[in-house]
């Protein structure tokens, strides 16, 4: 399939003959795209699987690159041609255009080709800068006398053609209808539409319609302070029934308790009554050696020593 596609670019176009490859971009979107070395230029589109009227596009070229196009008929003259840049603000601006000759080409200007830019975030970087787009409708348009040019988008083939100036920018980057220099390289190439299909073209535009995705958090959150902004006025709750909770010891476990220390006790002095000497009634003996009881002799009565070792109350 391929060599035939080559064989037939090369005889129809008279110049050596470049065919597209598959080319995913950063996004995950995969191509049909063409490569040209020398200026780091990648031109490349991606087709659903029943195209009907619309694929998205991708033009990519090295940051120092002045101005980049393509036509999507091939050649330059009567072809819709896309020609874009980046601007100050690094965003990429540009407009369709129609040449009828090889001079300058004006903006185009009738209705039918309509190219929304997606990704637009990732539109200029540090080293390039690039053209993501859906296009409706580029497979036709209008020339100046009405008649309408074409080329099948649910075909196998088609011709296709990039031109661009590898340094010289446009009179005024701030204007999507400037003027260009002449461009300092281009080339014309087939483009393998039937494998330029693909199952998953609506979730790539589906994505890129929804735009960017959110960033990843990169900080860890310590804290969360949150405030109640409505208050709790009542709860009613009723309890239907209570499970009843059975319990059952299965094992005591044995206790063993041994004494480390034994606290020091101080006893505390209770008062102890005075004591009511015993009397000794009278006649009876209050002294004397050897003697050890009571002494004090009953009243009308007195201790008196009758010798040495007997004293008598008397
Ligand atoms: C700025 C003024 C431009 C001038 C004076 C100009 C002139 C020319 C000339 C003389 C050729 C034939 C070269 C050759 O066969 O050796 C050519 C080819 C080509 N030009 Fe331009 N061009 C201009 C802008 C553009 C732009 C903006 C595009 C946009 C994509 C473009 C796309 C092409 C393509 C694809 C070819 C190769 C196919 C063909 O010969 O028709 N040109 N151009």
């Amino acid at each position: 399939m391929k060599l035939t596609i080559a064989f037939v670019l090369a005889a129809a176009t008279a110049i050596s003959a470049q065919i597209s490859e598959a080319y995913t971009d950063q996004h995950g979107i995969t191509y049909q795209a063409i490569t040209h070395e020398s200026s780091g230029t990648i031109f490349g589109i991606a087709l659903p699987e029943n195209p009907t009227d619309e694929f998205i596009g991708q033009i990519t070229t090295r940051l120092e690159t002045g101005w980049a196009g393509v036509s999507f008929g091939g050649g330059m003259i009567n072809n819709l041609l896309w020609v874009g840049w980046p601007n100050s603000a690094k965003e990429v601006v540009g407009t369709f255009r129609l040449a009828d000759s090889y001079t300058v080409p004006p903006p185009f200007t009738a209705p039918g080709p309509e190219m929304t830019p997606i990704y637009t975030d990732t539109a200029v970087n540090d080293t390039h800068w690039t053209h993501t787009f859906i296009c409706k409708n580029c497979h036709k348009w209008l020339l100046a006398d009405g008649y309408e040019q074409s080329f099948d988008l649910a075909g196998d083939f088609a011709v296709m053609g990039y031109a661009g100036h590898t340094e010289a920018i446009p009179d005024d980057p701030e204007d999507p209808t400037s003027d260009v220099q002449q461009h300092n390289f281009f080339g014309q190439f087939g483009m393998i539409l039937s494998d330029a299909r693909s199952a998953e073209y609506e979730t790539w535009r589906a994505a890129a319609l929804a735009g960017p995705a959110e960033p990843e958090p990169t900080s860890t959150v310590t804290s969360v302070t949150a405030t109640a902004t409505s208050s709790l006025t009542s709860i009613t709750s009723t309890i239907t029934s209570i499970p009843s909770i059975t319990s059952t010891v299965t094992s005591i476990p044995s206790v063993t308790s041994t004494i480390t220390s034994i606290p020091s006790v101080t006893p505390t002095p209770t008062t102890i009554p005075s004591q009511i000497p015993e009397t000794v009634p009278r006649w009876g003996q209050c002294g004397g050696i050897g003697y050890k009881g009571p002494k004090n002799c009953a009243s009308g009565s007195r201790c008196t020593t009758l010798n040495s070792y007997y004293h008598q109350c008397l």
